[in-house]
């Protein structure tokens, strides 16, 4: 298994190309399952999320073709087998995003639940609760979903609380529905909006998209169309608090600061000096950042995405920082993580009390999960001494090329496989 070996201490400066966004890219791969016609991507990622997904697509009979180096073209004329396994949705909850376009195309899907994840129960009622309002039926059997729906018929869906990709999976099964869909209390994420502008683009008729209600007048057949998918916020500003706790100076380019107010906003508290540029972000950190506060929420809010890499900041900052997690009940795994690199952390429920150290000092710790994985390479560059990370295929997951990155701005951090 991968480890990350991190000797810290070195302010990060240089500029470094943001990749495209995880969390777009796997909705609109999703969106393929939608046309007969093919679809072409552009600045797709290249992350093991985005292998399982495409793995997942391949199965269902979608064929797909490299482009270049960030190019992909889908074309799911093919599409034989609606079908996506326990073994494929475990290893990737966001998986279950082809339900709803399986169900809008074939008329039926056989997708499994995903069950619990290391940072919570994530659950998918809401995702099934909407497609049953727009008339599919849906039983749940031997932990599979089992969803019939000769045509979706559009509906007022109402979700009990923001979800991300409920709301993309309901948009999408919306989209080949007859007559029109309101999704109220809908996700505001950037993420959402481009997965919308692939949609329009592919001939779908969506309305308020970034907004908490999504209209969606069906339509009888999408068609094939070119989207280039949004820079990734998250590893945006994981790279700007890398910079801030190291003392650093770092350029990001082929990114937007558009969709990273909240966390621009932190940084700015924490005494940085931000240079927003039309595709780049500049970041100049003070000699030692000052603690900063904060509480996750739904978009436009700070991103619970975001949380573990602040927690990190905040161990080294000057002052004392309350973390409050309102999104997932078990994301502080790697609070016990940071403490074993020095950090002074008391966690009390959902709320986390981080009293800055003068120092971290290196040591081996274990990723938990993906943006856990993040906080540790933040902590462990700006720790004394070497930092060992275990289990990074967590991190593989989502930050592409990371080692080669963050060496490109001057870390010094190694594979060890
Ligand atoms: C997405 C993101 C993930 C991010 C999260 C919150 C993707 C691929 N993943 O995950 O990186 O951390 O948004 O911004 O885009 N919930 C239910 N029932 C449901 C759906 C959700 O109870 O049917 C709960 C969840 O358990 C959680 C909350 O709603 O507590 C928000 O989850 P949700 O927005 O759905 O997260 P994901 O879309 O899975």
């Amino acid at each position: 298994m991968d480890k990350l070996l991190i000797t810290g201490g070195r302010p990060l400066s240089g500029e470094v190309a943001i990749s495209g966004a995880k969390n777009a890219a796997l909705p609109i791969l999703c969106a393929s399952l939608l046309t007969a016609e093919p679809l072409h991507l552009t600045n797709v990622p290249h992350l093991n999320d985005i292998s399982t997904m495409l793995r997942l697509l391949g199965g269902m009979g979608v064929g797909i073709t490299l482009d270049g180096a960030d190019g992909l073209l889908l074309d799911g004329s093919g599409l034989n087998n609606p079908v996506a396994s326990y073994e494929m949705v475990k290893t990737m909850r966001a998986s279950i995003l082809v339900l709803g376009p399986l169900l809008a195309r074939c008329g039926e899907a056989r997708v499994s639940l995903p069950g619990g994840c290391a940072i919570g129960a994530r659950p998918v009622d809401q995702h099934i609760k909407g497609l049953q309002a727009m008339g599919a039926d849906i039983r749940v059997e031997q932990g599979y979903v089992h969803a019939q729906a000769s045509r979706l018929k559009g509906a007022r869906i109402c979700t009990d609380m923001v979800t991300v990709t409920g709301t993309e999976n309901l948009m999408m099964a919306a989209c080949l529905a007859e007559g029109e869909t309101i999704i109220e209390n809908a996700a505001r994420e950037p993420e959402v909006v481009d997965l919308a502008n692939c949609l329009i683009s592919m001939g779908a008729r969506i309305s308020g998209a970034g907004t908490d209600v999504i209209r969606i007048q069906g339509v009888a057949r999408l068609h094939g169309a070119t989207h280039a998918i949004m820079p990734d916020r998250i590893e945006t500003g994981t790279y700007l608090c890398a910079a801030a706790v190291t003392g650093g100076d770092v350029r990001l380019l082929k990114t937007s600061a558009a969709y990273l107010d909240s966390v621009v906003d932190k940084l700015l508290d924490a005494g940085c000096e931000i240079t927003v540029e039309r595709d780049a972000i500049r970041l100049v950190a003070p000699p030692r950042v000052q603690a900063v506060s904060l509480r996750t929420a739904p978009y436009p809010a700070f991103p619970t995405d975001m949380q573990a890499q602040f927690m990190a900041l905040n161990c080294v900052a000057n002052g004392v920082a309350t973390i409050r997690e309102t999104i997932f009940e078990n994301r502080f795994m790697h609070a016990n993580e940071l403490m074993r690199l020095g950090a002074n952390i008391q966690i009390e429920g959902s709320n986390a009390v981080v009293r800055g150290v003068d120092r971290l000092e290196g040591a081996t710790v274990m990723a938990t999960d993906l943006r856990a994985s993040a906080s540790l390479v933040i902590a462990g560059l700006v720790a004394q001494g070497e930092t060992l990370i275990d289990r990074i295929y967590h991190l593989d997951r989502g930050y592409e090329r990371i080692e080669e990155k963050l060496a490109r701005l001057g870390a010094q951090v190694q594979r060890v496989t």
